[in-house]
């Protein structure tokens, strides 16, 4: 499908002039009301939303865009829908073809360069001299061959156009090796050089198993930054991706629930010791478009980012946006700091899988966690506002047991006395619906949600 001509015809035609070309409609509110054109009816049934620029009927059930709503008025297929738009919208639609072919065709270029990359980077890595360091360097890290083979772990050697070179023998266009972002060209333009120089190569496939991408960890601390990663490139969206979803994504569809980490070495790790369900965000904050990602595999997920401060503050802000998304998270905090790499390499399988059963919170417990911590400083009447942060989630939860038990561990936690907290928040309860209460009501949902689900 041709989607810069579909975006450019979104942009310039209005659903509520098209269809009022048909049906007549009124406004009420968002939306606009009309007889549906597709049923015959005496009372408006067919309603269309000119912010989401999307139609209804409640009558026939049918929907769609301005695309879908041609295609029905007319009896034809998408694509004539889409001359009769284009027309409408005065673009020339054989323009837009030629140069879509074009990217297309850059496209596939790019992914076919991708793949070359990843097998020229993989030889050098088994390669007997050149490869050593790198493959001391992964052993030192407890990587196993079996999983230097799965993951198509490789080695970028320690030289300016080797990779260039390579490529350019297989008769890839220079222009091409750039727009791949793998070679780079320098800032007075004459000359190219290898992004990647004597790092180690995560190849990032996309959940089709296409290579979009790599990451690239240098061996040592002098050479910086310690991860290097292709930029953004006509196949290559970090916002989009996760790394390891192609491997992991059939079990996670099976168990209904993916494990979240932070790194490549995290999620290589884990799968080596047979957790399969492991895929990693790309060193950026967590995006909508990743959560809707792994929405398409699994209801749950279970972060487990760094132990530190900055991986706790980045588990907040991604259990947010998986709950927006509509997807359940539970989080685990790893003792000492440590991220999943250095703990089930430090105590193994059976124990890092016991330690998440057991330290697996769910959204609001995290939370709490976090604000207690918080709190510590806090006197009694502190300490309650933190607690009536809560109040409107806890006060959306079906069940009393429940209930109860947050309410004790909190008071537990802050240590203020059981029924101090109790009284407190019956009191709570007892005053009109305030404006904490709406702000509030999505995430009670929200979680409510959450509960069902489980
Ligand atoms: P971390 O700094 O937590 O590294 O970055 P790590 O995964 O533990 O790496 P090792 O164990 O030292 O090898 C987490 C992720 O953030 C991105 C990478 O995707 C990395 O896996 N990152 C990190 C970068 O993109 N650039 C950097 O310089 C550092
Ligand atoms: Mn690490």
């Amino acid at each position: 499908m041709n989607a810069d001509l579909v975006r450019e015809i979104q942009d310039k035609i209005d659903i509520i002039e098209l269809i009022s070309e048909t049906t007549e409609l009124t406004r009420k509110g968002n939306r606009y009301w009309g007889l549906c054109p597709f049923l015959s009816e005496k009372t408006p049934s067919f309603s269309v939303s000119a912010d989401r620029q999307l139609f209804y009927c409640f009558g026939c059930h049918t929907g769609g865009n301005v695309f879908t709503f041609v295609m029905k008025r007319d009896n034809i297929e998408f694509g004539e829908a889409l001359e009769v738009l284009a027309e409408r919208a005065g673009i020339n639609s054989a323009r837009f073809t030629a140069k879509q072919a074009r990217r297309d065709k850059e496209r596939d270029r790019i992914l076919e360069i991708n793949e070359a990359a990843v097998r020229f980077y993989h030889q050098a890595l088994l390669s007997e001299e050149e490869g050593r360091e790198a493959r001391q360097y992964l052993t030192g890290r407890g990587i196993t061959p079996e999983a230097m083979t799965r993951f198509e772990l490789g080695y970028a050697p320690n030289d300016w156009r080797r990779l260039m070179d390579f490529l350019l023998r297989k008769g890839y266009a220079a222009e091409h090796l750039v727009a791949s972002g793998l070679v780079k060209r320098s800032q007075n333009g004459d000359t190219y050089f290898d992004m990647f120089r004597s790092r180690v190569i995560f190849p990032i496939r996309d959940q089709a198993g296409r290579v979009v991408g790599m990451g690239g960890r240098s061996l040592d601390d002098s050479n910086q930054p310690k991860y290097l990663n292709t930029p953004e490139t006509r196949v290559f969206s970090k916002r989009h991706n996760l790394y390891g979803l192609f491997h992991a994504r059939e079990l996670v569809r099976r168990l209904n629930e993916a494990i979240l980490v932070e790194g490549y070495m995290d999620c290589v790790k884990l799968q080596q010791y047979g957790i399969g369900n492991v895929v990693a965000s790309l060193g950026t904050a967590f995006t909508r478009e990743q959560a809707r990602l792994l929405k398409r595999y699994c209801e749950r997920v279970v972060i487990i980012f760094d132990g530190d401060e900055a991986g706790q503050r980045e588990t907040l802000a991604t259990i947010e946006v998986l709950n927006s998304e509509g997807v359940t998270a539970e989080a685990v905090v790893l003792p000492g700091g440590q991220d999943p790499d250095e703990y089930i390499e430090a105590c193994g399988k059976e124990e890092f899988l016991r330690y998440i059963k057991n330290y697996k919170k769910n959204t609001i417990e995290f939370r709490l966690d976090r604000c207690l911590k918080e709190g510590e400083e806090l006197g009694l009447s502190g300490k309650l506002a933190i607690l009536r942060e809560f109040y409107p989630e806890l006060a959306g939860l079906e069940s009393q047991l429940e209930l109860d038990n947050y309410l004790l561990l909190m008071a537990r936690k802050l240590a203020i006395p059981e029924h101090t907290l109790y009284r407190d928040f019956a009191k709570w309860r007892r005053q009109p619906a305030g404006i904490g209460i709406i702000r509030n009501i999505n995430s009670t949902i929200r979680y409510n949600k959450e509960i069902s689900l489980n």
